[in-house]
């Protein structure tokens, strides 16, 4: 059992704090927002994140995870400390570590003597570095541990990792932070601070590149009459490439990918190496958003002015709530910039909220979306869209096109029901 301490409760600090406790350590998260900390302190969650509302309701009940206001309270006993405070886009695309340096700056005469201080935020190479120069703690040691946690699934990501990264040059401080994840019985990897930062955007930009190029292989398919999902599978099977991470979809978003891939090419920048593959990986991204936004306006007759287009889905994925960089609020800025009215339904969103574009009427229910319509678009891979009736929606709307974006739903379904079901790459 380890003492340990967490700043920042976003849904890095949040999960990392709850499966530690899980694990058996004895944790405290701290957040600067007042009111957060107090509804997880009743173990109310404020994002939707598979399993974590359990495992805060367990360290609560058990009485080994706590929350509190401000980074000095929680770091006064722990052993290790974790930064994981937001490293936003800042205007020249580096991310922006001022909130890692001043969660440093705060603590930096708190820590007890030898205490460790661990930078999960995504944060740039040498970063480490950063934040030994901010503490001036000669007896501290700081450790890059980075998180690959997706979203949705983040809590089994903990606790069921590929691999943990931990990039220190002090080896006893490297034991320390490794042995936190003796339960989770991973492959630990040990390196220098700098190849863990780089490790962590390399396995992003790899990731978002295998995302472009499938997207690019899918417009391919559309031009020569192939089937991308036959493709995926053909291609799948031999080992060095694999099937996972090759779906088609609407274009690649969230809160890491395009926040670190424009991160790593400046930071390639900057080293004197020019990126311009990656420089390409994003510019298919971006082409994706407008192919199918072309898709919707063709389906609309050609023109998207004074058309209704149904909308199902606004995350970035699914199994969250969270709209950051989603495609498919990128689309629909698109589809309104060329005069369409847009109505929405996602399962996570409510009401008009921050990230879903004015003049975006947001709809209780996903037939409701389709009052109407001229064209139907699906941009998020929630399953229950699978599950809806089609003969309900053609009697909904005029359009008879359905614009698949996530290859979900079922096409002979549809046909059957009377509508063209336009996919990504079939
Ligand atoms: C990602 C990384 O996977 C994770 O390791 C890292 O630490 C944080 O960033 P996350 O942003 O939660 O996780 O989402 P992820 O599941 O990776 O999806 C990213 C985007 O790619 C989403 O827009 C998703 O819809 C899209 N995607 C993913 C596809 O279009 N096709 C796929 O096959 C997989």
């Amino acid at each position: 059992m380890t003492r340990l301490a967490i700043i920042g409760t976003g849904y890095v600090g949040l999960t990392t704090g709850a499966c530690f406790a899980h694990l058996g350590h004895e944790v405290v998260c701290a957040d600067i927002d007042e009111r957060k900390v107090e509804r997880l302190q009743r173990g109310e969650i404020p994002i939707v994140e598979h399993r974590l509302d359990e495992l805060v309701a367990e360290g609560l009940r058990k009485g080994n995870l706590s929350f509190v206001v401000g980074a000095a309270e929680a770091v006064k006993d722990c052993e290790i400390a974790f930064l994981c405070v937001p490293t936003p886009q800042g205007e020249d695309g580096s991310a922006d570590l001022s909130y890692v340096e001043t969660a440093a700056r705060e603590i930096a005469s708190l820590l007890p003597y030898e205490a460790i201080v661990v930078n999960k935020s995504t944060v740039p190479v040498g970063s480490t570095k950063v934040v030994e120069r901010v503490l001036k703690r000669p007896d501290v040691r700081v450790v890059s541990n980075p998180e690959f946690l997706r979203e949705g699934s983040a809590v089994d990501d903990f606790l069921r990792p590929d691999r943990v990264v931990v990039g220190c040059d002090d080896r006893s401080a490297a034991i320390a932070v490794g042995n936190l994840y003796d339960k989770v019985r991973a492959q630990i990897i040990v390196t220098d601070p700098a190849s863990a930062e780089t490790i962590k955007y390399a396995a992003n930009a790899f990731l978002a590149t295998k995302l472009s190029f499938i997207n690019a292989i899918a417009a391919v398919c559309e031009g020569v009459g192939a089937d991308v999902n036959d493709v995926v599978v053909g291609m799948g099977y031999d080992k060095r490439i694999g099937s996972e991470f090759l779906r088609p979809g609407p274009g690649w978003g969230g809160s890491c990918f395009p926040k670190d891939s424009r991160a790593l090419l400046k930071i390639a920048n900057e080293a004197g190496y020019r990126f311009d593959l990656l420089a390409g990986v994003i510019t298919v991204n971006d082409e994706q958003f407008d192919r199918v936004t072309d898709k919707i306006r063709v389906a609309a007759g050609g023109s998207l002015e004074g058309k209704t287009v149904a909308v199902w889905g606004l995350t970035f994925k699914a199994r969250t709530d969270d709209l950051r960089d989603s495609p498919s609020i990128s689309i629909i800025n698109r589809l309104l910039a060329a005069g369409a009215t847009v109505q929405a339904f996602d399962p996570t969103v409510d009401a008009p909220k921050p990230g879903v574009p004015a003049g975006v009427a947001v709809c209780a229910d996903a037939y409701d979306a389709t009052k109407d319509a001229d064209v139907l678009t699906v941009l998020t891979e929630w399953d229950d869209f699978r599950w809806l009736d089609p003969k309900v929606v053609a009697a909904n709307m005029p359009g008879r096109t359905v614009v698949d974006g996530r290859n979900l739903l079922e096409r002979a379904a549809w046909n059957h029901a009377g509508f063209t079901h336009l996919g990504i790459g079939r």
